[in-house]
């Protein structure tokens, strides 16, 4: 194993409170976005979104990496050019999305386990060779009635790690990324406890299978309540006396209307009491939060508690840096150069909340 080359890229990609930019969709879940919008679920119009958001003028000045899918590795614009060679003069790394997704776990109705293991080790030299430096596997597990159970959360551990080491063994670095889902009922309090001991038992498997801290990054979600959790308490005392307000909150999910300080403290001792202090960088996922809550809260963890950080504190946001880009696009040439913008603000915003700086007046 190369450990200087993966501390290395782990650097190049938390330098300068920079983040990463998720764009590696399979083809059935980009087309399922494109569905909901009306856009053609063709190669091409998958390739045109993908020219889009890799040509977004300055997308270099927040983004340091990008994961990327295997069609969207190989793919051009349309002129020719690489989309790797694009990124390369954007000072971008490229990662890519190697597990095969989440399938059914046997015995376990309800739970996930994600597969991609088998010839892994061919496909992570390939990659390498093509030019990746970096990786990403997703674990999800779901919180309901005695779900997460224990062998869900062993066997999705042990894949990480499995996956980590071989990543690392190919020179790449292996982004662990174990997703607690937003679905369901669960209170605040109750994703706080899955997601520590999901992480748990995540470094467990990964210090198991000798993979090197320093050279991964972590991508967990933030803790929060469940989209259908019960409302909170002052939602209904609100409600009384405002009327106006009372209809602006009760239109929003249980998850939007959670208080960002509170989030980002229950995040925060979540990570404390299970992330070694050498792991050099925690990336969240943004699991369907709106774009601007999920910098909201990003902002808050920083503005409150970096300077007690031993790690760096970024993103590694799909939907919320991409969703109001797409939303303006709609599959027209004519909306690219405003869907750019959009997209351009939105890895500023998660730039800025990175150094605890952003502030609603920006979104
Ligand atoms: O696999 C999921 C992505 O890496 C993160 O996507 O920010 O929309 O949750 P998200």
């Amino acid at each position: 194993m190369n450990a200087q080359l993966l501390i290395e890229t782990a650097q190049k990609l938390l330098a300068n409170d920079k983040g990463l930019l998720a764009m590696d969709e399979s083809n059935p879940t980009c087309n399922q976005r494109f569905a909901k919008l009306g856009i053609p679920q063709t190669v091409e119009a998958r390739r045109d979104y993908r020219e889009l958001i890799v040509t977004t003028p300055g997308l270099g000045e927040s983004i340091s990496g990008v994961i990327l899918y295997d069609e969207t590795f190989r793919q051009t614009k349309r002129d020719g050019t690489p989309f790797l060679q694009v990124l390369a003069a954007a000072g971008i790394l490229p990662g890519i999305k190697v597990d095969t997704g989440a399938k059914d776990l046997a015995a376990h109705p309800g739970e996930k386990i994600t597969e991609g293991l088998d010839g892994l080790r061919e496909r992570l030299q390939a990659y390498f060779q093509m030019g990746a430096r970096f990786a990403k596997w997703r674990a999800v597990l779901a919180i309901g009635d005695g779900r997460p159970s224990r062998s869900c959360l062993e066997a999705n551990a042990h894949a990480l790690a499995r996956y980590a080491a071989l990543c690392q063994e190919a020179g790449l670095l292996p982004i662990i990324e174990a997703e607690v889902l937003m679905t369901g009922s669960h209170t605040l309090e109750r994703c706080r406890q899955v997601t520590e001991e999901v992480l748990r038992n995540v470094f467990i498997q990964l210090n198991c299978q000798r993979v090197l801290l320093e050279g991964i990054i972590l991508k967990p979600n933030m803790v929060l309540p469940g989209l259908s959790s019960a409302r909170p308490q002052e939602v209904k005392e609100v409600a009384a006396g405002e009327q106006q307000y009372q209809v602006r909150l009760i239109d929003r999910r249980p998850d939007e209307i959670a208080d960002v300080s509170e989030v980002a403290d229950v995040t925060m001792k979540s990570l404390w009491r299970t992330v070694p202090a050498v792991v050099p960088g925690i990336a969240f996922l943004s699991g369907g939060q709106p774009a601007e809550l999920a910098s909201a809260r990003l902002n808050m963890m920083n503005h409150r508690f970096r300077a007690q950080l031993p790690w760096a504190l970024t993103f590694s946001f799909s939907r919320a840096i991409q969703q109001p880009a797409l939303d303006i696009w709609l599959g027209q040439e004519a909306n690219v150069v405003a869907a750019q913008k959009v997209l351009r603000h939105r890895a500023d915003c998660n730039r800025a909340a990175c150094r605890g700086e952003y502030t609603a007046a920006m979104a």
